[in-house]
């Protein structure tokens, strides 16, 4: 039997997606309305994913306040009411999708868990758009 604990957490943050290699009329063509040069934001919805075994001590895969922690401090202390092209370190120079931003909080992520806890980066940008970054 597999077993897998999500925590999900909350923010609000705002982006331009752009290649500066186009034309606006380009960029406008490809992003839409993320591409707006007058920026805008999203409201993300991120879950965290571990898979593992359940400690018979304390019955819990992971501690789940231990998650939310780490995803505090390691990614949405960071981003949350930030401009995502701007006011991130390790996101500097990276054109933020929902594809970049899951792979980048994978990233921060990975090392601040035990070995091979982490299933899945759940990214969800709108009620209708989201990515998922899952191991290899
Ligand atoms: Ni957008």
């Amino acid at each position: 039997m597999r077993m897998l604990v999500t925590r999900r957490e909350h923010f609000s943050a705002g982006h331009r997606l752009y290649n500066p290699g186009y034309s606006d009329e380009r960029n406008a063509e490809v992003f839409g309305k993320c591409s707006n040069p007058s920026g805008h934001g999203h409201n993300y919805v991120l879950e965290v994913t571990l898979e593992g075994s359940v400690d018979p001590e304390t019955g819990f895969l992971f501690d789940l306040k231990e998650l939310s922690g780490i995803i505090h401090k390691s990614i949405l202390d960071e981003v949350d009411h930030r401009n995502l092209n701007e006011d991130v370190e390790w996101l500097r120079g990276r054109n933020p999708t929902t594809e970049t931003l899951a792979q980048a909080f994978w990233e921060r992520l990975e090392p601040q868990l035990p070995a091979g806890l982490l299933s899945r980066v759940r990214l969800i940008e709108t009620d209708k758009n989201w990515v998922d970054c899952t191991r290899d």
